[in-house]
């Protein structure tokens, strides 16, 4: 069934665009009907107007409290019609009344591979620490920051002479393709979640590629469960 995302997001918005480009090229069976950020300047809203996606923008420290501000866009939410909640660079924690509104639809993604390296700076940690690899994590929401079950990771080796301007690309790059995917699989109904355990159920759809056909290393990354269509 089509998803009805609403994206929370604080940032530049390149996730945000890959989701676009994904439903727009039929690729993803999803409608972005709404895009909010608690950042007034974020580079995101600009590329939603661009693209005629409505926008809203307020600043948390504008409400008495973090659930009156996480109350306000949930009306906001539940008005655009959207049953999805999409973080793409979200810099808040969401309080556990927005969570519980939407059971197994919220989803985030990482730069690293969970639960290594949870925070704001993934990918720069990864590498101040000397991993050798590193990726990208897509995971349901829970109340623990960065913590929810995983549906889709993707893994990115670091090489020695890697600095964050040319490791962060590789990881967006990645991020492109796994978050549109998983969001497919939501779409489809194919996510069960057990516990900390997601399964991804077969494709019964006749001529649907398997996941042994699917791409699960792009060059010296390895993904799993195994790209379909991205
Ligand atoms: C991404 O690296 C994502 O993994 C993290 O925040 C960043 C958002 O980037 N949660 P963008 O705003 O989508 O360009």
């Amino acid at each position: 069934m089509t998803l009805q995302i609403a994206v929370l997001a604080s940032g530049t918005g390149s996730n945000v665009s890959a989701i676009l480009d994904a439903s727009e090229e039929g690729r993803l069976d999803a409608r972005v009907r709404i895009i909010l950020s608690n950042k007034s300047d974020a580079p995101v809203l600009e590329k939603a107007r661009k693209r005629d996606i409505p926008v809203w923008s307020r600043s948390h420290r504008d409400f008495v409290s973090r659930e009156e501000f996480d109350k306000a866009m949930l009306t906001v939410i539940r008005n655009a019609g959207a049953d999805t909640v999409v973080l793409a660079g979200y810099t808040l924690l969401l309080s556990s009344m927005f969570i519980q509104a939407f059971p197994g639809r919220i989803l985030n993604i990482h730069p690293s591979l969970l639960p290594s390296f949870p925070g704001v700076r993934g990918g720069g940690d990864a590498l101040a620490y000397g991993a050798r690899i590193t990726g990208v994590t897509v995971h349901f929401v829970d109340e623990v920051m960065d913590n929810g079950p995983v549906i889709i990771q993707a893994a990115a080796p670091i090489n020695s002479s890697d600095t964050l301007e040319n490791l962060m690309p590789r990881i967006h790059s990645l991020e492109y393709r796994i978050y549109p995917q998983a969001l497919q699989w939501l779409a489809q109904d194919r996510l069960r979640i057990s516990g900390r355990r997601v399964t991804l159920l077969p494709d019964k759809r006749p001529h649907a590629s398997s996941a042994s056909q699917g791409q699960s290393l792009l060059g010296p990354w390895l993904v799993s469960p195994s790209l379909e269509t991205f």
